[in-house]
């Protein structure tokens, strides 16, 4: 019954032709799974055969959407450390979180990916796929499958902007406005945050390229096998990626020139709405008369390991409030209070989506923000690590949003920043204006996906448009070569007119010194 929907709907709207896809998205975060899987049910949705490696089987996907299931583990289990509160994680420079965590964590996920049970005997099937889409995150080693399977790469970011790609897929850098995704700057055009930012993405390329890659690369060889000969290196692969779509829209982000195969797909997950609130939490959202503050601070960062005090700071300013408070709070040691609705997890789009949320306190993860804009909901921001800072200071900047530090966590300063932000109407004016901008597109971002996938796939890979300065060495890119050849011509027409004018000088003074000598 289904396929022949399938076939119908084909038929009817005239589609590329179906094609085997392979989607690779093991990374086992929530929020990166909600953002990504809507590209790969909707390719199946459009008749296309789609095998998603993935760390969360969804239970609802229709037949020509295969499941590969990585082992479910938590990045602590995989780095071997203990999970730290992550509350404690703020402050950790941007050096240490990619030290600490990216990397490992990076390396650590790749190998369980390559480790569970069921990818081990997916790669060991004779498969053949037309196009293989991977999350460009720290997984890169997958990007072989490209090779193994001949096929196209196309890369996805739930992050924005990739300044490691750009500089690679040779994008402009453009290192003046466009800050590195994970670094955290007040100022960005300032002229510390831009040595700041020239630093850091020299840090990053360098210890990626020349540490983290090669590790990637030994697990290619460990769990790989059979590739054929030559086989390219990762760099190479990721060099020759088809089609980059980026999570973010210049809306919100700083806008920037992008290669015609860099595609912003912000708000991918936003585009279909299909899901709705469960009746109980409707029913509370809807009879909240005064409003409703939504706090969640994401999927990773748990509220119930606020410290002590700062949670005290919470609940003593929830309780004087007149609206209905949201909280996903994770475990059960919170007090029952008449205006709080505790629950362990929380559809967070649907939520924001209701008209009477009037705040969202948030951590400032892109995914929130890019739903909180989609909806024209205001932001308290807390921002812990990563991009989340970078998100928030746009927010504040653009002004549906305030940045309330973690340290500055205090009854007095929340209690100020949600009477602002209730009573000002000036956030909530922006938040949709915001709404609004983010959404006014030609066609909705997952139709964007859609249509720069099947592109690929229609033009075998399209290397038409990708950027033939990925094949010039650096100092050729640059252009290093051909100014300082004109420097060289230069120095040396100027050396010599030095010499010139100095012989001839000397010739004309000679006869000069030849009469004072006679008198002398
Ligand atoms: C899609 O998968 C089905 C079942 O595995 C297979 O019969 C069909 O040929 C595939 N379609 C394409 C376009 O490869
Ligand atoms: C990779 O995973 C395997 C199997 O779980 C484990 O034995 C091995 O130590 C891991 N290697 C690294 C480098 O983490
Ligand atoms: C509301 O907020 C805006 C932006 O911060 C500010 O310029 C304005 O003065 C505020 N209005 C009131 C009435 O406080
Ligand atoms: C680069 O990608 C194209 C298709 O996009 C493919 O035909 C070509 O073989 C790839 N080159 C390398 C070196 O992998």
């Amino acid at each position: 019954m289904f396929n022949s929907f399938i076939f119908l709907f084909v038929v009817v709207t005239g589609l590329c032709e179906s094609a085997n896809i392979l989607y690779v998205m093991p990374f086992t975060s929530k929020s990166h799974h909600i953002m990504l899987k809507p590209i790969g049910l909707e390719l199946a949705r459009r008749g296309h055969n789609v095998t998603v490696i993935t760390g969360f089987r969804d239970k609802n996907a229709p037949a020509n959407y295969r499941q590969i299931q990585v082992d479910q583990k938590e990045i602590w289990d995989v780095i071997g450390t203990k999970r730290p509160n992550v509350f404690d994680m703020v402050g950790v420079s941007t050096e240490e979180f990619h030290n600490m965590i990216l990397w490992r964590g990076g390396l650590g996920f790749t190998n369980l990916t390559l480790n569970s049970a069921e990818v081990k005997s997916f790669l060991a099937e004779d498969n053949k796929f037309d196009l293989v889409i991977c999350e460009q995150f720290f997984q890169e080693a997958m990007n072989i499958l490209a090779h193994k399977y001949k096929a196209p790469l196309v890369l996805v970011t739930t992050f924005g902007n990739c300044m490691r790609h750009n500089i690679m897929i040779r994008n402009p850098l453009q290192l003046a406005t466009v800050i590195s995704e994970f670094l955290e700057v007040r100022n960005p055009t300032s002229f510390f945050a831009r040595l700041r930012n020239v630093y850091f993405t020299v840090y990053e390329y360098v210890w990626w390229r020349y540490w983290y890659l090669e590790e990637q690369e030994k697990l290619v060889k460990k769990y790989i096998p059979n590739l054929e000969e030559p086989v390219p290196t990762l760099l190479e692969m990721q060099k020759n990626a088809s089609l980059i779509l980026i999570n973010g829209h210049f809306s919100f982000d700083t806008p920037a020139a992008y290669l015609p195969n860099i595609i912003e797909i912000g708000g991918v997950h936003l585009s279909k709405s299909d899901t709705k609130l469960p009746a109980d939490l409707q029913n509370i959202l809807d009879e909240a008369k005064h409003g409703v503050i939504y706090i969640n601070f994401g999927s990773n960062v748990r509220s119930a390991e606020l410290p002590l005090e700062k949670r005290n700071v919470f609940l003593n300013v929830i309780k004087k409030l007149k609206q209905t408070v949201v909280w996903k709070w994770e475990d059960d040691s919170l007090d029952k209070m008449d205006n709080l609705v505790v629950r362990k997890w929380l559809p967070q789009k649907e939520i924001l989506s209701h008209p009477n949320i009037k705040v969202f306190i948030s951590h400032g993860g892109l995914i929130g923000t890019q739903e909180a804009i989609f909806h024209g909901v205001p932001i308290i921001g807390v921002p812990i690590y990563a991009d989340q800072y970078n998100n928030l200071l746009q927010a504040e900047e653009i002004g549906f949003g305030k940045i309330l530090e973690f340290k500055d966590i205090r009854e007095q300063n929340l209690d100020n920043y949600l009477r602002e932000l209730l009573t000002n109407n000036t956030y909530r004016d922006k938040a949709k204006e915001m709404s609004i901008r983010f959404k006014d597109r030609p066609t909705t971002a997952l139709d964007t996906a859609m249509y720069w996938i099947e592109y690929i796939i229609r033009h075998n890979g399209a290397s038409f448009m990708k950027n033939p300065a990925r094949k010039l060495h650096w100092i050729q890119y640059a252009m290093l070569d051909v100014y300082g050849f004109i420097l060289a011509v230069v120095l040396t027409i100027f050396y010599t007119i030095y010499k010139l004018s100095s012989f001839i000088l000397h010739k004309l003074k000679a006869p000069e010194r030849l009469i004072r000598k006679k008198f002398d």
